[in-house]
Formats: structure tokens, sequence, C-alpha cells
């Protein structure tokens, strides 16, 4: 029993075979209607051997130019702060975003924007083979877990993936870096300070899974 409505459902599409073939493919993208108001689509940045994932919501006026994720002031922070725990964005990590196109006025991506955009997602995630994903706010835990709500009391918290594509990962939610802009304090008990901490158990859980250390 499925009550949700078919838009909702991805689009059944052939994998792409590879992450070239990914970007290639979905750099002609026109499954949903954010296609019309793109400059570029926003497929990843950093490394695809890396056994970190990265996952933001979508791209903001900076990537929508630049074509790459998280190069705003969001990405910014989200690298200084990945570098405070000794993570390097682009060497240790794979960057992408639940929806490639950007939405108009930086809006929240549709539940139909965000289902049309995940046979692009999943194959990501395949192909990349992440032993942690970082889900960056929350509209990324939604999209990507189908969790609304409740960011604040489930950052920082691991999950344990679960179904054929995301058992044996390792899933945490965190701050959006774009919230944390707009909360800069780093007292003990600021967001900011939670993120760190949060950040602090990532670097442990790849050291763990045998990440190579920097
Ligand atoms: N915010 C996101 O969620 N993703 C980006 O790529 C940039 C800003
Ligand atoms: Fe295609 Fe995703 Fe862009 Fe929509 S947001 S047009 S599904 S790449």
């Amino acid at each position: 029993m499925d009550a949700s409505p078919s838009s909702l459902q991805p689009p059944v599409v052939p994998a792409p075979a590879d992450l070239q073939a990914l970007a290639e493919e979905c750099a002609a993208c026109q499954r949903c209607s954010l296609a019309a108001g793109r400059s570029r689509v926003v497929v990843s940045r950093g490394n695809p051997r890396a056994r970190l994932m990265v996952i933001g919501e979508g791209p903001g006026a900076q990537e929508d130019a630049s074509g790459q994720p998280f190069v705003g002031r969001a990405g910014q922070l989200l690298d200084q702060m990945l570098a405070s725990v000794a993570i390097d964005s682009n060497r240790d990590a794979y960057i992408c975003n639940v929806v490639k196109c950007r939405p108009p006025d930086n809006r929240k991506p549709t539940p139909a924007e965000m289902a049309a955009c995940r046979p692009w997602l999943d194959p990501q995630i395949r192909l990349v083979d992440p032993a942690v994903i970082l889900l960056a706010g929350a509209t990324a835990l939604e999209g990507v877990l189908g969790i609304r709500g409740g960011i604040t009391r489930l950052r920082g918290q691991w999950m344990a993936g679960e179904g054929e594509l995301l058992q044996g990962r390792w899933l945490m939610p965190i701050l959006h870096p774009s919230y944390l802009l707009r909360n800069p304090s780093r007292e003990q008990g600021s967001p900011k300070w939670h993120t760190w901490q949060d950040l602090k158990a990532v670097r442990e859980r790849l050291a763990a899974v045998g990440a190579s250390a920097s």
C-alpha cells in the first residue's frame, strides 16, 4: 500500500555506467522544471574515491554560475570546518547536492524535484561507494532518508544506512553551513560548536573505517 503520489516516485531510468557518463547525462537533464532556470548543472566536486560524501540541498547563485557545489560563502565555511578536523574537502570528500539545478530564489526544492533528481544521486552514492555520508541540513535529511524535520535533534547522530543502497554506510545529519553563517557564535553549546563536535566524530569514524588520515 503506497499512498504517495506517483509524481514523487523517482523516474525509472537506466543508471549511468560511471561517473563521467553520469556527469555528461546529468548536464543535459530536463527531468524537472528546475532545468528552465539553471545556468549550469552542478553535479559534484572533490574526490570520487573518497570514503566521505557530503550531500547538501542544491546549488545557490555561485554554484549555478561555476558548475561546482559548495563554492559560495556556505561552501567556504564548510571547507574551513572540515579543514579544522583535518579533512580536505577536495581530497578527502566527494561533495554533491540532492538537486543538481538551482531552485529559483534559492527556495527549498520540492518533494517532486527531489524525487526527479534522485536517479542522479543514487548512482553517485553507488559509484563513489562512501563509508560515511554527511547530510548537510534538513533538506538533505529529507531528500536522502525521507525524514522531515528534527534536524536540531538529529544532528550529530549516527544512523546506520538501510536498504540496498545505504546499508553498510554510516550517515550523519549536520546543521547546514548557511545556518551556521547566520549563527556565528562559537561558544560552547552554540550551533557552530555542536557542528565542530559532530565533525570530530566524523573524523574518528573515518579513521575507524580505514580512510587515510591526513
Ligand atoms: N548550499 C547547498 O546546499 N549546496 C550548495 O552546493 C551550496 C550551498
Ligand atoms: Fe534534472 Fe535534477 Fe536538474 Fe531537475 S534538478 S533538471 S532532475 S538534474
